[in-house]
């Protein structure tokens, strides 16, 4: 009989700079799912990669000095080595600037062009780069992007539209007709009100920059990044290139996992896409929560990530792995701390199931030699108790496996490990050893948590891949005995022989810990510290009053333009809170105007009046030189700050 497919993807990263644990949240998630599915016999295929194009990426190698490309395949060196790292087990790894990938996207555009879902036209919007997103004014929070809440730049050019409108009827219908498509369902809300405002055509093109896979047709054009990227989903299976051939086996995709933030275009676009190739739709999207630090997203151009690199080092993968499962609802946004990880490693891991562990092959040894006698006697209401108790659990356990409830499946296994070091006490060996008749009865007791031990360490597998083989090799499981099919109670051998392994999880002394990551910390912030030879000397001292005489006031750029005949100046006509009045800035070769209109500066406003290039300039701005070239830097102001607020 032909095994049963399932197919699930984690969304494909940005490279534009090292993942951080918010990443490996989600890989882990998809992996821990992508193990469970093939240990209970499924044929998987689990995708994951790099989302490769775009200009942020096309920035940011620039501002390195190397070409795109270089750029990413470094990044992509390192993305694949944390997957090693994190014991990720996925099938394919997908980079939107493989071959395969390019040809097929650049069909699937012509397609979609040939049957009239994309035209051209001429597109009008607010462009946010961080972000890759073009959005309409009335789409703006407080003028500024939605998702990120940075500024954002006005945007027109040229451009293929996709008939996204034409399948906001055909979407919400998808969502009546199948509640399965989107969870946790408060997303299909979401996605719902998101629809009922207005679905615009979508701009799937761009001449504004290069990195991007051309329009075969109209080259001057590249795809949208997020068309390029969404599309990995069937390109990976040899949709439209003859790199892959299991498309028809794998697709449609069991379940897409991607964080909240994408979920539009997973639950939306990406349907609407596939409805106009007339290709079947994904299973299931899951939008997980995000994993917050001090209450904000984690985010790369934030720069508040935690490094799963350092993580895993000082904790080990396991310990991490299972602390991103079992702290977390997947659906829901979770806190990460140092103290919530410590705490989880002491009480769970080497507490509950370190100490069964050890206890139990510690007591064999001891009482048995190691390998448990054939003498038992029968079980009495105590051992049926948990016998019943450790049947049921892989039922229970895959229960919420099926819904993406990690924390809840894990919850069941700890339960049935609980129980298991309580049977510890009700049975109490240590007394049982004291009378040599009682061999037979203790030895049932031994097997009892060794059987209990097997079971959970099967159901672990996908969790935690080395930990759960290090438990089954220490109880003694061999062969089939390690395997899911044998997770009814009484798989394991009758004289199984255990060993002494190593400790699984040390307990980590919480104060002293803490401790000592403040101290890095606060290390990683001196060696960040310059300290260069070649800054300027401190002028003179001088009095408060000196200082007080300056004025300086924040201002809001509402309109900057290039000043005629003078390359390097800029004119920025400028809210100050007080009427507006303009400055003169020489800053056009480091600035374009659309780099600066939205954002909050602070100048001297009390600074003399002068003409440059017959142009009055009413102030200067505050700027800072950059490298060796004296590259400037502008001083922007959080944008909380009200204009004509007075710094002092
Ligand atoms: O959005 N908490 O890539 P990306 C939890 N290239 N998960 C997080 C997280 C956090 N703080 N930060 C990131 C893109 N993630 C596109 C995707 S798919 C066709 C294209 C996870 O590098 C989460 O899964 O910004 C989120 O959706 C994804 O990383 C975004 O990664
Ligand atoms: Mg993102």
């Amino acid at each position: 009989m032909e095994k049963k497919t399932f197919y699930i993807t984690t969304p494909i990263y940005y490279p534009s700079d090292n993942l951080h644990i918010g990443h490996s949240y989600c890989t882990v998630a998809t992996d821990t799912m992508a193990r469970y599915k093939r240990m209970a016999g499924y044929d998987v295929m689990f995708l994951t990669g790099t989302d490769e194009h775009g200009l942020k990426i096309e920035q940011k190698a620039k501002e390195k000095g190397v070409t795109p490309q270089q750029f990413v395949d470094e990044i992509v060196i390192g993305i694949k080595d944390l997957w090693k790292t994190m014991n990720i087990s996925n099938d394919r790894f997908i980079r939107t600037t493989d071959d395969y990938h390019i040809e097929s996207v650049k069909k699937i555009f012509k397609e979609l062009y040939e049957k009239g879902d994309i035209y051209k036209g001429s597109y009008k919007g607010k462009y946010c780069t961080p972000c890759e997103s073009f959005w309409t004014e009335s789409q703006l929070v407080d003028g500024k992007c939605p998702d990120c809440g940075r500024p954002v730049q006005d945007a027109e050019e040229e451009a293929y539209f996709f008939r996204l409108s034409k399948y906001a009827d055909k979407i919400l219908k998808l969502y009546e007709e199948n509640p399965e498509f989107l969870t946790p369902v408060s997303r299909v809300n979401e996605m719902k009100a998101f629809i009922n405002q207005g679905l615009e055509d979508l701009c799937v093109s761009r001449t504004s920059f290069t990195w991007g896979i051309p329009v075969e047709f109209d080259p001057k054009h590249v795809v949208y990044v997020w068309v390029d990227a969404l599309t990995n989903y069937i390109t990976a299976l040899g949709y439209g290139n003859d790199k892959y051939n299991d498309y028809d086996k794998f697709w449609p995709a069991d379940v897409h996992f991607v964080g909240k933030e994408i979920v539009r275009f997973h639950a939306v676009i990406w349907p609407a896409i596939l409805m106009a190739l007339d290709l079947p739709l994904p299973k299931k999207v899951f939008g997980h929560g995000w994993l917050l630090i001090d209450g904000g997203k984690m985010s790369k151009s934030k720069g508040n990530v935690v490094d799963p690199v350092t993580l895993c080092s000082r904790y080990g993968v396991d310990a991490i792995r299972y602390f991103l499962l079992r702290e977390f609802p997947f659906g829901t946004d979770g806190s990460f701390t140092n103290e919530a990880l410590i705490t989880r490693i002491n009480s769970d891991l080497a507490n509950d199931i370190g100490n069964l562990v050890s206890r139990t092959t510690a007591m064999v040894i001891k009482y048995f030699g190691g390998t448990l006698p054939t003498d038992r006697c029968a079980d009495n209401d105590l051992d049926a108790d948990i016998i019943n108790m450790a049947n049921e659990l892989p039922q229970r356990y895959s229960e919420q496996m099926e819904k993406f409830a990690f924390q809840n499946a894990l919850m069941e296994i700890f339960k049935l490990i609980s129980r298991a070091n309580k049977y510890i006490d009700e049975t109490a060996p240590w007394v049982l050893i004291k009378d040599e008749s009682n061999k037979p009865r203790l030895a049932s007791v031994m097997y009892n948590l060794l059987e209990c031990i097997r079971i959970c360490g099967i159901l672990l597998k996908p969790f935690m891949p080395d930990t759960a083989e290090k438990i089954l090799d220490m109880i003694g499981a061999t062969g089939d005995e390690r395997e899911w099919e044998n997770r009814d109670f009484g798989g394991l051998s009758k004289t199984p022989t255990v060993t002494k392994g190593e400790n699984l999880f040390p307990r980590i002394d919480m104060e002293k810990e803490l401790q000592e990551l403040a101290k890095q910390k606060e290390e990683k912030i001196q060696t960040n510290n310059t300290t260069k030879a070649d800054v300027d000397p401190l002028c003179e001292t001088i009095k408060l009053d000196t200082f007080e005489k300056t004025d300086l006031r924040v201002c809001k750029v509402v309109d900057c333009t290039p000043v005629p005949k003078a390359k390097k100046l800029l004119l920025l006509k400028l809210d100050d809170g007080m009427g507006g009045r303009q400055i003169v800035s020489s800053i056009a070769k480091y600035y374009k105007p659309e780099d600066l209109i939205g954002k909050k500066i602070i100048i001297i406003a009390n600074l003399a009046p002068a003409k440059f290039c017959g142009v009055e300039s009413q102030g200067m701005l505050l700027a800072g030189d950059v490298g060796t070239e004296g590259e400037c830097k502008v001083i922007f102001v959080d944008d909380a700050v009200e204009c004509g607020t007075r710094i002092h």
